[in-house]
């Protein structure tokens, strides 16, 4: 989704952006341009593609030290260079970067635009033509944006540069995000911190409603009744290193690999070396005191949700609902007497899971974020936060932070599990567990040439496929199909192994790909039917199955782990089904069309 990126004070302005932009691509966009001070003036630049066409056609003015820079993912107008960012006003005094949604833009174009002609059809234009409306009613540009931010409707990250000072970036944000980066001698700012992680560590939040006038040296945060305030920095923990994609061809293909390495970091930082459980204590007497627990996610968070749902339920005894963020918002359940509310996201910024986070605080119920990203807006705003510590994760088709989702949640129920006593927690050994799965990881993922011909035979020349399984591979199969519809763009659909023959076996006939999992043996004998049905009407299968359950005919066998940890590995092939058939089509891996890595809007 939309990403920002600005800079104040460095005499490596324009690398900076553009370097700056390359780490947002990850977000998801479809056009991008560039702002810069110069001693001739404000340079911009523009294009409806990519970063790199971008940076072709940037001029190599030497530039004076100040600039913005944005992708943009269409929301109001088409992705033309017209409509991106940033944009500037008619009469040339002041350019902006919006990320969000203007819920009001008629109504202001109405009010204060009347005989303004537009260039574009975006939301974002307005917002700088009415700066420069109240400016030119003679307020100075801090009083102009105060008086544009009280008038504004909706969602926004901002970053206005008035033309006639380039000392300064006004700065403002409302359920998007944004991010100051403290370098030394030059200021930054950024939708995320990966804009700025070639600059700097050290960061500082801003707040819904704040106001900030940064220069190359100083941040002014303006609270909303316009009384300065301070706050401290952070420092991030992300390596530079970690969002590069080194030898590898696609960071999907190095974050399906990473998956191990992640398994074993987690249980680093989740289990003491005696075996004792890291998570805070609050958390899990929270937790024992509810009597139902909710997982709120959207994706493929909402995918690890429904496999955390199962090992929540068997290891703690307390149900568990799975609700899609977007549909929670506008339609809450009704809810138990001492409800606990999870929030996964891996971005931690996730528009949809946000809405209803602000509500469930409304209700002042108990929330913990399950994130990626320390800091994050979900991750500020719930009670507790736990991390998935499984480092950046740029391809826009999620796989690490799959896993680390479903790690983190089985770190939760055995603690959880183990302080109401139930046995079946006690006797689950997730470091040993956990360990297994990694080396079964390893092993899958060193097969690729493997995954690559089965893409090739089931997946190449298809339009469609789907993906069947029962309990927690029904679960995986939904994910399974995510990511191949997401990268491939082939229609793939999973389902209820035994609910295929209700209506959906109608679209199967000659060739139709099926993806079978079988990683449970008495569900696994009954999917074994519904093989045998698919097949009878023309279809292709592709089974995989756990060491232990598979047939001579199976074409992935997956290393045996424990019964409750299946998803971990199961899903390590689709992934790479995915990856390949992706490949195969000579598709963009990691920047799929229309969508986003981010999603910051509803
Ligand atoms: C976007 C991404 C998905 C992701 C979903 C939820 O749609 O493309 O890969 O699963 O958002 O994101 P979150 O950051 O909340 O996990």
């Amino acid at each position: 989704m939309c990403g920002i990126v600005g800079v104040v004070g460095s005499k490596n302005a324009k690398n900076i952006l553009l370097n700056g932009l390359h780490k947002l691509e990850y977000r998801g966009y479809d056009s991008a341009g560039i702002m810069i001070s110069s001693e001739e003036g404000m340079y911009v630049t523009k294009t409806a593609g990519r970063v790199a066409e971008l940076e072709a056609l940037v001029s190599d003015r030497e530039d004076n030290g100040t600039g913005i820079g944005h992708t943009r993912w269409a929301t109001h107008g088409e992705p033309t260079e017209n409509n991106a960012h940033p944009h500037l006003s008619k009469s040339g005094r002041y350019g902006l970067v919006h990320n969000g949604v203007i819920e009001n833009f008629e109504w202001l174009r109405e009010t204060y635009l009347s005989d303004v002609k537009l260039n574009g059809d975006t939301d974002s234009e307005i917002i700088v033509e009415v700066v420069d409306y109240f400016s030119k009613q003679g307020l100075s540009t801090l009083a102009a944006f105060t008086k544009m931010l009280q008038e504004v409707k909706g969602s926004y990250a901002l970053a206005l540069i008035d033309v006639t000072d380039d000392s300064k970036i006004y700065l403002a944000k409302n359920k998007s995000p944004l991010l100051v980066g403290l370098a030394d001698g030059y200021n930054l700012v950024g939708s995320d911190a990966m804009a700025m992680i070639n600059e700097t560590d050290r960061f500082v939040e801003i707040m819904d409603g704040e106001k900030i006038v940064l220069t190359a040296n100083e941040m002014v945060i303006l609270n909303q009744d316009n009384q300065e305030i301070t706050r401290d920095f952070y420092v991030a923990e992300i390596d530079a290193n970690d969002t590069e994609k080194g030898l590898y061809p696609h960071y999907m293909l190095k974050e399906i690999d990473e998956q191990p390495a992640v398994m074993r970091t987690l249980v680093q930082e989740y289990v003491t070396p005696n075996g004792e459980s890291t998570i805070d204590s609050d958390i899990i007497e929270e937790m024992a005191k509810s009597d139902r627990i909710y997982i709120v996610g959207c994706g493929t968070s909402w995918h690890a949700g429904l496999v955390g749902q199962k090992m929540i339920e068997k290891l703690t005894n307390i149900p568990v609902e799975v609700h899609l963020a977007s549909e929670m918002g506008y339609d809450m359940p009704i809810l138990s007497k001492n409800p606990f509310f999870i929030f996964l996201t891996q971005s931690g910024e996730t528009a949809d899971s946000r809405q209803v986070l602000v509500k469930i605080n409304e209700l002042n119920l108990p929330t913990l974020t399950i994130t990626n990203v320390k800091g994050s807006t979900l991750s500020r705003e719930a009670t507790y936060t736990l991390l998935l510590h499984a480092g950046p994760e740029i391809a826009v088709a999620s796989t690490k932070a799959y896993t680390s989702q479903i790690t983190v949640m089985l770190f939760l129920a055995k603690a959880l599990g183990e302080k109401l006593g139930q046995q079946k927690a006690k006797e689950l050994d997730v470091v040993h567990e956990l360990g297994i799965v990694a080396s079964a990881m390893e092993s899958l993922v060193a097969d690729k040439d493997h995954y690559a011909a089965l893409s090739e035979k089931f997946l190449l020349d298809s339009r469609n496929a789907f993906y069947i399984g029962r309990g927690l591979d029904y679960a995986v199969s939904l994910e399974g199909a995510l990511k191949l519809k997401e990268i491939s763009y082939i229609q793939a659909e999973g389902f209820a192994a035994g609910e295929l023959k209700h209506g959906t076996i109608a679209l199967i006939e000659d060739g139709t790909p099926v993806v079978a999992l079988i990683s449970n043996e008495e569900m696994g004998s009954h999917t074994r039917g519904n093989i045998k049905e698919v097949e009878s009407r023309g279809a292709k299968t592709l089974v995989v199955a756990l060491e232990g359950l598979e047939k001579e005919t199976d074409d992935i066998v997956l290393p045996h782990v424990h019964q409750l940890v299946t998803p971990l590995v199961t899903v390590i092939p689709l992934q790479l089904l995915a990856y390949y058939a992706s490949l195969q089509r000579d598709l963009d891996v990691d920047k799929p069309r229309n969508l986003a890595k981010s999603v910051t809007v509803e």
